[in-house]
């Protein structure tokens, strides 16, 4: 058990809160692996309705160790990231998402499988993976284009552009901008509490036929993307990326021009 990842158990409703704010919730193995077990166990739990996934009041998480992509580059998406992120697809039950601060790389991405998203107007979502040397993963190469365009999601995930919590929402990546974190936490629990109250099969049932349409291709996009992410983190740009951010510098790409 991570002590990164605190488990907050109440009727119906699991809570999976984000952690290590000395490193700005940065996900570790540890952290990914816990949070796959939670969601596994919970999705086949009849005493869980909903999960809320959520960081602290002012981060959410600033994305995958990037330790731990320099530590050991050839493990990819592997392992327990994806036994995360596929606990998160597959699962059955509504996901409530809260979110204040950064929320950077897969602290994004992972919004794109929750069900409902709720952003402090203090949010900074971010998904610099081709800054980084790397490449969308997880779906987001073909979920963005389908939510604004190919020309905006251009701008998120080739210039790695941040977004604001009220452009979240405009795209329907978020579906509400608050005031602050507390606002958001509110909400959030609020939206989970009425999930609660509802019938549980009709509610997965809806959930399932929602997400049903071009299912199979996001499988393949998803598939494909898990490949080129983890030969890429091996690859000389992304090393180059990752040390610049560990060294505080920017980067230098101009060997590879
Ligand atoms: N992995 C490992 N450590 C991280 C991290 C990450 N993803 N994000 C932040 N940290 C660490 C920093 O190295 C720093 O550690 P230090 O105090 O030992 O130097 C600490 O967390 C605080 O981060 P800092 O950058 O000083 O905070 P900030 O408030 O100025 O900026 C962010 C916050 C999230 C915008 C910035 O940390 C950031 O851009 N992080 C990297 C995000 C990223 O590229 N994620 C991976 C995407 S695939």
């Amino acid at each position: 058990m991570s002590e990164h990842i605190i488990v907050e158990r109440e009727p119906g409703l699991l809570t999976l809160r984000m952690n290590r704010l000395d490193k700005m919730n940065a996900l570790t193995r540890q952290m990914y692996s816990q949070m796959a077990q939670e969601l596994n166990a919970a999705n086949d739990d009849r005493s869980v309705q909903v999960v809320l996934i959520t960081g602290s009041e002012t981060c959410f998480t600033s994305g995958n160790d990037l330790m731990d992509f320099m530590n050991a580059p050839r493990e990819g998406l592997g392992g327990e990231v994806l036994q995360f992120m596929q606990a998160l697809f597959e699962f059955k039950k509504p996901v409530v998402a809260a979110v204040a601060g950064p929320a950077v790389g897969i602290g994004t991405t992972m919004l794109l499988h929750c069900d409902f998203v709720y952003a402090s107007q203090c949010s900074m979502f971010k998904m610099p993976f081709v800054k980084l040397g790397l490449c969308p993963e997880y779906g987001s190469s073909m979920i963005l284009p389908r939510l604004m365009g190919q020309a905006k999601a251009s701008e998120l995930l080739l210039l790695s552009e941040s977004f604001s919590a009220q452009q979240a929402a405009s795209w329907g990546i978020a579906n509400e901008a608050l005031a602050d974190g507390a606002a958001t936490f509110a909400k959030a629990r609020e939206t989970a509490l009425r999930l609660l109250d509802l019938a549980p099969s009709a509610v997965q049932v809806s959930k399932r036929l929602m997400r049903a349409p071009g299912r199979e291709e996001l499988r393949q996009v998803i598939k494909e993307e898990g490949e080129l992410f983890g030969a890429r983190l091996s690859h000389p740009e992304a090393m180059e990326a990752i040390a610049a951010f560990m060294q505080k510098r920017k980067p230098d790409f101009s060997k590879f021009h």
